[in-house]
């Protein structure tokens, strides 16, 4: 449990969960952010996190924070970059993550798993989870549905969150 895990995502919603309770229960985290200084990284470092620069678009900023961890918690948002960026960026993770020979990699994917669904976040992710088999990663994939935050965030349900 003193194992080193990097977090993608940490400072948002899915990442900053994982990595809260990964902290709780006696982890190591270093917590991925473009911007160290923001304050949602603060409050994850003053939490014990380690808080790492990185950008999942550039894979030789990712290696540093990789380098001498046990796993990484993957996770990559199409709403921010659109859904190639994703694709892109989770593939980037996964092949950093193999190339310093990270032993587990846990994939924050969705939906139901198969091809064709016409959900375009759900096809993104099978793209990145057939990089990853590909690459003979050690790898748990999680299927989150809907998250809380669709019932108490405004930026998701204004109506029900006012
Ligand atoms: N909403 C739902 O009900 C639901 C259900 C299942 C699955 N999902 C999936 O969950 C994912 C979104 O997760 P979320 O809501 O946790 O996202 P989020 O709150 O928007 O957080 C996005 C995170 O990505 C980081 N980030 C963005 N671009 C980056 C880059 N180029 N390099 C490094 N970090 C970058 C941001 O960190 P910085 O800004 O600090 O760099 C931030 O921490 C999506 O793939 C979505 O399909 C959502």
């Amino acid at each position: 449990m003193s194992k080193t895990i990097v977090v993608t995502g940490a400072t948002g919603l899915q990442g900053g969960a994982v990595t809260r309770h990964l902290l709780d229960n006696g982890w190591q985290v270093r917590a991925l952010t473009r911007n160290p200084k923001s304050q949602p990284a603060q409050v994850l470092a003053a939490r014990g996190a380690e808080v790492v620069q990185g950008n999942m678009d550039d894979p030789a900023s990712l290696r540093p924070a990789f380098e001498g961890a046990y796993g990484v918690y993957s996770v990559q948002n199409p709403y921010i970059s659109g859904p190639d960026a994703e694709i892109r960026q989770g593939q980037h993770v996964a092949d950093v993550a193999r190339q310093v020979g990270l032993r587990h990699v846990v994939y924050g994917s969705a939906g139901i798993g198969v091809e064709n669904t016409g959900v375009p976040s759900w096809e993104t992710k099978l793209q990145v989870e057939q990089h990853m088999q590909g690459l003979g990663l050690a790898l748990t994939i999680l299927r989150p549905t809907a998250f809380m935050e669709l019932m108490t965030d405004k930026k998701f349900s204004p109506a029900a969150a006012a």
